[in-house]
C-alpha cells in the first residue's frame, strides 16, 4: 500500500517525524510542501494513504500548509492523516482547521485521523532553545510517540480531530492576526557584523525569501516565520526582537543539508 507524506518544516522537527513515520510505514514517499508552492493547480496524490506533517503556528497551520491543503484533492485516497508537531499545546485546533479546509476543498473529504507530537519549541522570537539534556529527553519521548502513530496509521485507526474549547479560543484570538502579518514579519529581522556571507540562510529558506545584497542577506517579505534562517546561521548573525544571546535550536538528527532540500525539488 503506497503512502505519500507531505511535510513542511523550519528547524527539522516535522521532517524528523515525517521521516520516522515513512521508514516505519514502508513504501512511502516524502514530498516537501514548499516544493509545490509555485504550482497553483490542484494536487491529486497517487497513493492509497496520504499524510500531512507540519509544525503548529499560533494554534493553527503554517500559512503555506493551509494554502496547500486548499488545493489537495483526497477524493481517491483510502486513508488521510495528519501529524502536527508543537512545543507546548494547541495541536487540536490546527488539526480541526486542516480537517475543515480539506472538507471544503476539491476532494470534499476530511481527515480520518489526526495526531500531535510534542517537540522542542523553536519560536526563538519568544524564548530560547531548551538545554541539551531536555532536548534529548523530549525527542526520545517524541520518537516513542512516532512509533505508536505509525502503528495506528498502518492499522488504519480512525481518530477524528477532537474539539478543545481552550485551543479553539486561543486559535480565534491569535491565529488571524498572525496570518495577516506573517509574510511581512521578516521586517523585524536584521543581520549583524558576524555575517560571513556564507549563504546558509538563503539555502535553508523553504520559500526563497532571502537574497544576498552587498554580501548581506535581505528579506523579501514572503516569509513563513519558520525560523530556519535565524536558527541555522552558523555565526548567530541574524536577530529579531530579543534574540541576541538566546540559544539556537535545530533538530539534532536533521542536518542543514536536509533542510536545504525542502524548497529545491
Ligand atoms: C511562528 C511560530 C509559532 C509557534 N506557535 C506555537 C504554538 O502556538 N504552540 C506550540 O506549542 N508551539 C508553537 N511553536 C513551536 C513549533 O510548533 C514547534 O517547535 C515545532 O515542532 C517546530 O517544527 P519544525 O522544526 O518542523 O519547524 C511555534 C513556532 C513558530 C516558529
Ligand atoms: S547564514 Fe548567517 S553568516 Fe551565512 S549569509 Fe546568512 S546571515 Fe550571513
Ligand atoms: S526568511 Fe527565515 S523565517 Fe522566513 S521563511 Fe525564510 S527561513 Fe523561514
Amino acid at each position: 500500500m503506497k503512502t505519500i507524506i507531505y511535510y513542511f518544516t523550519g528547524t527539522g522537527n516535522s521532517l524528523a517525524v515525517a521521516k520516522g513515520l515513512c521508514s516505519r510505514i514502508g513504501d512511502c514517499e516524502l514530498i516537501p510542501i514548499a516544493s509545490l508552492r509555485n504550482n497553483p493547480g490542484p494536487v491529486v496524490p497517487d497513493a492509497d494513504r496520504v499524510g500531512i506533517v507540519c509544525p503548529l503556528y499560533f494554534f493553527g497551520l503554517p500559512a503555506i500548509v493551509a494554502d496547500f491543503s486548499r488545493r489537495l484533492d483526497l477524493s481517491n485516497t483510502g486513508y488521510a492523516f495528519s501529524v502536527v508537531t508543537m512545543g507546548g499545546s494547541g495541536g487540536p485546533a490546527a488539526l480541526r482547521q486542516l480537517d475543515g479546509i480539506l472538507k471544503e476543498g476539491p476532494g470534499r473529504r476530511g481527515l480520518d485521523a489526526g495526531f500531535f507530537v510534542r517537540m522542542p519549541g523553536n519560536y526563538i522570537l519568544m524564548y530560547e532553545s531548551l538545554e541539551q539534556e531536555r532536548i534529548e529527553r523530549t525527542i526520545q519521548a517524541a520518537n516513542r510517540r512516532v512509533e505508536e502513530i505509525a502503528d495506528m496509521v498502518k492499522r488504519g485507526v480512525r481518530r477524528k480531530p477532537g474539539w478543545s474549547p481552550f485551543a479553539s479560543l486561543i486559535h480565534h484570538l491569535m491565529y488571524p492576526r498572525f496570518i495577516r502579518g506573517v509574510h511581512d514579519a521578516d521586517r523585524k529581522f536584521s543581520v549583524d557584523d558576524r555575517c560571513t556571507s556564507c549563504k546558509t540562510c538563503i539555502e535553508v529558506c523553504p520559500v526563497g525569501n532571502i537574497r544576498l545584497e552587498n554580501d548581506r542577506p535581505v528579506w523579501l517579505h514572503r516569509c513563513e516565520q519558520c525560523m530556519a534562517c535565524i536558527q541555522t546561521c552558523p555565526t548567530n548573525a541574524i536577530q529579531a526582537k530579543k534574540t541576541e544571546g538566546r540559544r539556537r535550536y535545530r533538530h539534532p538528527e536533521i542536518g542543514v543539508g536536509m533542510l536545504k532540500e525542502q524548497g529545491r525539488r
